[in-house]
């Protein structure tokens, strides 16, 4: 029987410095899209794909993320006692119980691979899933649980993928594919941000990963790559033509690049429609600037 995955890590230590000035303060994981953080999205995938311990990996000025995992009991007596049930019952959907959460401090930005690292000895001799809380995904059925659902026949190494134009394979790890079987590819080779023109494909890994306990190992080396970081992608690359071996997935679902100002804003505008209580007021506005914006030209 192959080890259920249990436990996530979401690595949220990195400077957030496309989103200064506002992250001088607060957190882009706390961010909001429509009205829940940016965390609060992933912690929902997470659940639905059957994790029950939840690794958070800060640093330095991520107290808000922290407490907003708090529970909030004044708040909620204060709702309970003017009668706002449903309020209630979204603020207490959001409660992590006691110890199923935990948060380890990265005290350096020195990578991916390092932020994932720093989790250790809370993951063991497990496998684990890594998620990127800025990588926003909507989808049917939940990003996380896809992938679960598939790694239960592969076991190995599994990264969700996606296509992306050429023009921006630059800005990802990109694969190189071994053997094309669907929605599951073989992996041959994994490039962390390759040089314009030279990407082996235009599958590129996007923030979800579920991994063998050797990553850890791997990424004792702590060599650094791209950008002269410690990358996670490195890691996961030497475990290729290893018995356990690396797949990609394509997900079904749309990503959202949330830790991008072109990308939080189109998730806006999506998660916005989707929502009833929003739609009809939100679509009528947005035809209404697009025609003033088409009439004024
Ligand atoms: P990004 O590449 O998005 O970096 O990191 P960033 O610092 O968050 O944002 P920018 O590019 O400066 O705007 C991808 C993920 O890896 C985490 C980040 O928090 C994010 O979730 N990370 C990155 C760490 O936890 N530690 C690091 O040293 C680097």
């Amino acid at each position: 029987m192959r080890n259920k995955v249990t436990k996530a890590i979401f690595p949220v230590a990195g400077l957030g410095t496309r989103f200064l000035p506002a992250t001088k303060s607060v957190p882009k994981e706390i961010m909001t899209l429509v009205d829940q953080p940016l965390v609060q999205y992933a912690i929902d995938e997470a659940r639905a794909a059957g994790i029950k311990e939840f690794i958070f990996v800060t640093s330095r000025g991520k107290g808000a993320l922290e407490d907003y995992f708090d529970h909030a009991p004044q708040l909620e007596q204060e709702l309970k006692k003017k009668g706002k049930e449903k309020l209630l019952e979204i603020l207490r959907s959001t409660n992590m119980d006691s110890g199923e959460i935990a948060y380890i401090r990265q005290h350096k930005a020195l990578g991916l691979g390092h932020a994932v690292w720093c989790a250790r000895r809370l993951i063991g001799n497990e496998p684990f899933a890594v998620m990127l809380p800025d990588d926003v995904i909507a989808a049917d059925k939940p990003c996380l649980q896809q992938m679960v659902e598939a790694y239960e026949e592969t076991g190995g190494n599994m990264v969700a993928a996606m296509e992306v134009p050429a023009d921006k394979a630059s800005s990802y790890g990109i694969l190189d594919v071994a053997e094309d079987m669907g929605a599951m590819v073989k992996v041959g080779g994994m490039v962390e941000k390759p040089e314009p023109g030279t990407a082996p494909s235009n599958l590129a890994v996007i923030g979800r990963y579920i991994l063998s306990p050797q990553i850890l190992r791997n990424l004792n080396q702590k060599q650094t790559g791209a950008g002269g970081e410690i990358q996670l992608t490195d890691a996961i690359a030497q475990q290729i033509g290893s018995e356990e071996g690396v797949y990609g997935y394509r997900f079904n679902g749309q990503r959202y690049d949330c830790g991008s100002k072109a990308g939080f804003l189109q998730a806006t505008v999506a998660f916005g429609l989707a929502r009833e209580d929003l739609r009809d007021d939100l679509e009528a506005y947005l035809h209404e600037i697009v025609a003033a914006r088409k009439a004024a030209e």
